[in-house]
């Protein structure tokens, strides 16, 4: 590990399976990834991803997010915010969290809120990203990791890896294939982060 590298303090959002949570998880437990997840969330009360945090030991919690169904908002983004600066939170990791971030979350992590999406964006934004790419009839899928801006699948753009789309692939098949790339990507993008090796130049990242 890079000895120039600061510790990430990382706030996990997910909804479901929680797979790129383990492979950050797997990254810091290697020694290859300089963080400590804080605190992970879940909008979802009976997503796996709590389960592999209550498995790991790393605090948990469910956030109510009513009334809202797509969006974290109004109370429930106050209390989610409160939850991650309680924990020392500096770095907000979204991990297949299924609902569009708002900017205040935005304006209390500035520029420290990473997504994950499925796809080589700006190809595909949204749901089942995947599917729209099989779907198109695209020769080439994949994943993105970027920074969250007030857009939905927007934010600049970090790291991406390409799978091919095979003949025969379904919506299974060519996610799974994706997810590979997702598990390599995500802990490679936070170690750049972690060694300040990324800065904005417009929107733009530019890696020393
Ligand atoms: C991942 O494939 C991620 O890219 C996707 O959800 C899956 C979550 O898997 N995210 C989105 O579609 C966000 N728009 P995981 O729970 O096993 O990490």
């Amino acid at each position: 590990m890079s000895t120039s590298s600061t510790v990430l303090k990382i706030g996990v959002l997910g909804s479901g399976s929680g797979s790129n949570m383990q492979s950050v998880l797997d990254a810091i437990q290697a020694g290859t990834l300089n963080a400590e997840i804080r605190l992970v969330l879940s909008d979802v009360a009976d997503a796996k991803i709590l389960d592999r945090a209550r498995n790991h030991n790393l605090p948990h919690a469910w956030l109510d997010c009513a009334p809202f169904k797509t969006k974290l908002d109004g109370q429930a983004e106050q209390r989610c915010i409160a939850l991650l600066k309680e924990s020392g939170v500096d770095t907000v990791v979204l991990a297949g969290f299924m609902r569009i971030v708002k900017p205040g979350l935005l304006r209390a992590f500035p520029q420290r809120v990473l997504n994950i999406h499925p796809a080589l964006l700006p190809a595909f934004p949204g749901l089942h990203a995947w599917q729209q790419a099989l779907e198109y009839g695209a020769k080439v899928a994949g994943c993105t990791v970027h920074f969250v801006d007030a857009g939905t699948d927007t934010g600049p753009i970090i790291i991406q890896r390409a799978v091919p789309v095979l003949p025969g692939d379904t919506a299974a098949t060519l996610h799974a294939r994706i997810q590979v790339e997702e598990h390599i990507a995500y802990p490679d993008a936070l170690r750049l982060l972690s060694e300040g090796r990324l800065s904005l130049s417009g929107r733009r990242v530019e890696l020393a």
